[in-house]
């Protein structure tokens, strides 16, 4: 997978017409600071790929005031984890360093990053009250030499405990919800054991671990 010095492009990528595939958005707050959150990224055809995103999420915000950001792909499940919950990291924040400025458009890339894609907003729509779809034209593709990298089905089992989670801070407190919340805490609960059994000691059981205790400290709220 020689990348480097070749145009690529997002089926280079893997990118696939209708098919969510998951990334980390980096867009750029009214203060000039970085942002990242873990986004659903969907390849409307080769020059366009949209986002649907929560209008009460930071992301959404930024990406109104600036119009641009950077699809970031990763196979780093920290980077997935402590992007969704800016608790988990030292003083609760992102930390700068983490990130550079883009080529082709005003907003932060993560320098982790196995590829990033630069990209404006061209159209947003509502989707009902609390969602918006962000069309993005592809300014920049830039993708780093890297090696075929082996599957572990902890990688996806813990970005699917990561997501729920998401849903689970959402909903906890809302007396309406509880039923929805106790699914959501079964699959987490399912996503636990798989992870701890196919990758004990690892970078995923970690996050897990670091998860559940996150999750319990929520459930202890009054
Ligand atoms: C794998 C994964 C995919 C996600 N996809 C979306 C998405 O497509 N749209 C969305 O609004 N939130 C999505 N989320 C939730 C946001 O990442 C989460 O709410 C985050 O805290 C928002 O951060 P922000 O306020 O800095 O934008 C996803 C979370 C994960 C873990």
């Amino acid at each position: 997978m020689a990348w480097v010095g070749l145009t690529v492009n997002l089926t280079d990528l893997g990118f696939m017409k209708g098919v969510i595939f998951e990334t980390i958005v980096s867009t750029s707050n009214p203060n000039g600071t970085p942002n990242a959150a873990p986004m659903g990224a969907t390849m409307q055809d080769p020059q366009t790929i949209s986002l649907n995103i929560f209008n009460s999420s930071q992301t959404s915000r930024n990406l109104k005031a600036n119009r641009c950001a950077v699809i970031n792909l990763t196979n780093d499940i920290e980077v997935y984890y402590k992007t969704a919950f800016k608790e988990a990291n030292p003083n609760g924040k992102l930390p700068q360093e983490w990130f550079e400025k883009a080529d082709s458009v005003k907003a932060p890339k993560l320098q982790s990053a196995d590829a990033t894609v630069d990209v404006s907003v061209v159209d947003m729509e509502p989707i009902g009250a609390e969602k918006t779809k962000f069309s993005c034209n592809i300014e920049k593709v830039n993708a780093a030499k890297m090696c075929p990298q082996v599957y572990c089905r902890a990688m996806s089992l813990t970005l699917e405990a990561i997501i729920h989670a998401t849903r689970v801070k959402a909903f906890v407190n809302d007396e309406k919800q509880q039923k929805n919340v106790s699914k959501l805490l079964e699959t987490i609960d399912n996503c636990n054991d798989v992870v701890n059994r196919t990758a004990p000691n690892s970078a995923y059981s970690a996050v897990m671990a670091d998860l559940m205790k996150r999750i319990d400290s929520w459930r202890n709220k009054p």
